[in-house]
Order: structure tokens, then C-alpha cells, then sequence
């Protein structure tokens, strides 16, 4: 398990020598992709840092959804997709035939739009992952459970019902609960598309403090239509249009003084 206090320091009180540098979890280069003849992402060069939340933000079909199926390699699922560049994460080229699959799955974790989890007891939904990788020690699971649903901020709400359906469980619930199912296995990337988009506010709230524990272990890529939510709880923000990377920088800077006229006129809610 990787721990290390994240310490907040101004740029201006130390020697640059002394800034900590955060190494390239997942890294872009002129990638382009193809359904059939549409052309869905265009030459995005983008770069992710480790223990960062990333936004990706952008109007209905700017290919937002595309390009986070491409980091985990689920685009190789859909019929007709087409592929150009590279993507590396830690430095590794994930479309090598040699590059094992199943290990980038453990590695980089999703949560989708739609809470999808197993029509399983609470319980077995959470065992899933380390049950696949060959954990039978009971003991040992319920401690993985009880700590990926306490990570989940899950814990309070259903130690005494673990074994019931998760699919009894709120629409919040069954979200934390599948944060919960991808923290089991230890991922050291967490993908996120529209994590909240189907969640009342409160829900919605509870899983955003979450997202700001779960930085301090995990790298987070969440693509979001709410720009609120962007600006709450990011470190960097990629503004995508058209299948295009207009601006990519730290989140503040993006909202606050946006260098290209889309990302201003998006962000002001003039288009999208
Ligand atoms: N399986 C598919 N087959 C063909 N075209 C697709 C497929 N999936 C997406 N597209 C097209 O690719 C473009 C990008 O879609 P994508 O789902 O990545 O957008 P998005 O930014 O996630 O949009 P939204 O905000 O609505 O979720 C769209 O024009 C879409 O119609
Ligand atoms: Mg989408």
C-alpha cells in the first residue's frame, strides 16, 4: 500500500530543488481514434500526475467517454474503433501486444455513470476482485471489506446488513459500494465517468469528500459535465471540444483565467 502525506507548501517559501515532483502516472501521445469513419479523438497529447484528481470536462459527445475507455483498454471492445499514438502508464505502452491486460484492469480501476453493482450480497460484491485473485482466507476478505468500505465512507451505513442485496442499497449507497468493490483490489488509478450524475446532492457531496481522501493514495481521472464540481475538487482540468484538447492546466488557472476563448465561453455556461 502506497502512503505518503501530501504536505501543501506554496511554491514561493521553498528552493525549487526542494519541490516535490509528481511522476507521470499515465502519459498521451498523438492519440487518435476512429468509429468506423468518425473521427472521435484528435491528436490529444495529455499527461496525469499520481495522487492528483484530474477533470476532463467538455460539452455531449466531445469524446470525453472515448478517451477514458481508451486508458483501460475497454475501447478494444467496441466493433469497428481504430487506434493511432500511444498511451503509457508508468511509462509502459498499453496497446503493446505483450502488455498484459488483465494486470492494467487491476491496476486502473473504473466507476461508471449508472451505480452497477453485482446483483450480490454487499458482502460479495466487495469480495469480488480479491476473491478473483485468489484470496479465499475468510478472515483475511473480511478485513479487505471492512477496509475498502470504510475507504468508501460506506462502513457506518451497512456493517450490519453486509450480507443483504446491494442492490437494496440507495442510489448513493450502490455508488460508494462500487468505489468500494474497485478499492479492494488496490488500484493504483481510479477512472471515474460521470461518478455522481445520477446522485442527489447529498450523495453527491459524500462522494466528492471521498474523491479528496482517496487522493492522498490513488490518482483520480473524473470526466464531469458539472463544472462546479470540476473546480471543487480537481487539481488539473482538460477542456475538451470536437474531439480536441483546447486547454489543459492546474484547475484554478483554467477557471480563473482561461487562455483560449472556447474554454472562457464554456465555462460561462455559453455553449454545452
Ligand atoms: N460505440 C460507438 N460507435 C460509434 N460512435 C460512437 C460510439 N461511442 C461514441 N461514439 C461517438 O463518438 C463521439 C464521442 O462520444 P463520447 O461518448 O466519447 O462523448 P462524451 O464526451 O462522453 O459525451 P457525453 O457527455 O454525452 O457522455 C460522439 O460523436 C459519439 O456519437
Ligand atoms: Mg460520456
Amino acid at each position: 500500500m502506497r502512503t505518503m502525506a501530501v504536505v501543501e507548501r506554496r511554491k514561493e517559501d521553498i528552493p525549487s530543488a526542494q519541490l516535490v515532483k509528481k511522476e507521470v502516472v499515465y502519459e498521451t501521445n498523438g492519440l487518435n481514434v476512429w468509429y468506423g469513419e468518425h473521427h472521435a479523438l484528435k491528436h490529444i497529447h495529455l499527461s496525469f500526475y499520481e495522487r492528483e484528481i484530474t477533470a476532463i470536462i467538455g460539452p455531449s459527445g466531445c469524446g470525453k467517454s472515448t478517451y477514458i475507455k481508451t486508458l483501460n483498454r475497454m475501447i478494444e471492445l467496441i466493433p469497428n474503433v481504430r487506434l493511432e499514438g500511444e498511451i503509457l502508464y508508468r511509462g509502459r505502452r498499453i496497446f503493446d501486444t505483450s502488455y498484459p491486460v488483465e494486470q492494467l484492469r487491476t491496476q486502473v480501476g473504473m466507476v461508471f455513470q449508472k451505480p452497477n453493482p453485482f446483483p450480490k450480497s454487499i458482502y460479495d460484491n466487495v469480495a469480488y476482485g480479491p476473491r478473483i485473485h485468489g484470496i479465499r482466507d475468510r478472515r483475511l476478505l473480511d478485513e479487505i471489506v471492512e477496509k475498502s468500505l470504510r475507504q468508501a465512507a460506506l462502513w457506518e451505513e451497512v456493517k450490519d446488513r453486509l450480507h443483504e442485496n446491494a442492490l437494496g442499497l440507495s442510489g448513493g449507497q450502490q455508488q460508494r459500494l462500487c468505489i468500494a468493490r474497485c478499492l479492494a483490489v488496490e488500484p493504483d488509478v481510479i477512472l471515474m465517468d460521470e461518478p455522481t450524475s445520477a446522485l442527489d446532492p447529498i450523495s453527491t457531496a459524500k462522494v466528492e469528500e471521498l474523491m479528496g481522501e482517496l487522493k492522498t493514495k490513488y490518482s483520480i481521472i473524473i470526466v464531469t459535465h458539472n463544472m462546479q464540481q470540476a473546480a471543487r475538487i480537481s487539481d488539473r482540468t482538460a477542456f475538451f471540444l470536437n474531439g480536441e484538447v483546447i486547454e489543459y492546466g492546474e484547475t484554478k488557472t483554467l477557471f480563473s483565467r482561461p487562455a483560449d476563448q472556447r474554454t472562457a465561453d464554456y465555462i460561462a455556461g455559453r455553449f454545452g
